[in-house]
């Protein structure tokens, strides 16, 4: 039916002033389909130029793992490997990162796993607060969109950051945290405790903790 065929039938019809408010099927204006929230979030982060870091990097390192995971696990940022692979904590700290994951019984694609900066810092330094600001809006949309049961906070950076606090890590550890209404529990940074393996037995009790908030329902905790 052409358009004036149309319009003629909606005056008999006695509908004069008919738009059409979305193009019908197979016209050339028809929507595509719908972006999901995680694609259009991905490709924001892709191409985000909020702070200098964007300039150096080879890729921004978004995150992974299950979204639907309980576990949202947050490091610091992208080193090297993260920054030519995409992929958060892929070299050696990863390796003991996934061990840590094991010993809560779970496997790295069963938790999210993100940092704190989604591109690499030089010479991995710290990031700074101008840096983590501009950044913290994905990760707390990535947190919307997760809704994770508990957060573990990994190394100084991370729990620093998360909580805005200069207190030392070690006085972190041990007590549970909130972040934006989730439960937050602290450790080491498993780069750490390459160059530490004493510290793990601490890191061990770390986990013991988490595992044993995760398990407590969420109104009978006390932070
Ligand atoms: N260290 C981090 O904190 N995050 C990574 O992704 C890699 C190393």
């Amino acid at each position: 039916m052409t358009d004036a065929e149309r319009q003629a039938l909606l005056e008999v019809m006695g509908i004069p002033n008919w738009i059409l408010r979305r193009p019908l099927p197979g016209l050339a204006s028809e929507p595509g389909p719908v972006e999901s929230p995680w694609d259009a979030l991905e490709a924001r982060v892709r191409e985000c130029n909020r702070c200098p870091l964007h300039a150096g990097r080879t890729q921004t390192v978004f995150g992974t793992g299950s979204r639907e995971a309980d576990w949202l696990i947050i490091g610091e940022a992208p080193g090297e490997q993260e920054d030519l692979q995409g992929e958060p904590f892929v070299g050696r700290a990863g390796q003991l990162l996934n061990e840590m994951i094991r010993a809560l019984g779970l496997s790295r694609s069963g938790v999210y796993i993100a940092n704190i900066l989604k591109c690499r810092p030089p010479d991995n330094r710290d990031p700074s607060p101008e840096e983590a600001r501009a950044c913290e809006g994905y990760l707390h949309q990535q947190i919307g969109l997760i809704q994770p049961a508990i957060i573990l906070a990994v190394g100084r950076v991370a729990a620093q950051n998360l909580l805005q606090t200069t207190v030392a890590i070690g006085k972190l550890r041990g007590t549970v945290h909130e972040y934006r209404g989730v439960p937050l529990i602290v450790t080491y940074h498993p780069a750490y405790l390459l160059r530490a393996p004493l510290e793990k037995r601490k890191a061990w009790d770390d986990l013991k903790l988490a595992l044993k908030i995760y398990r407590t329902p969420k109104n009978q905790i006390v932070t």
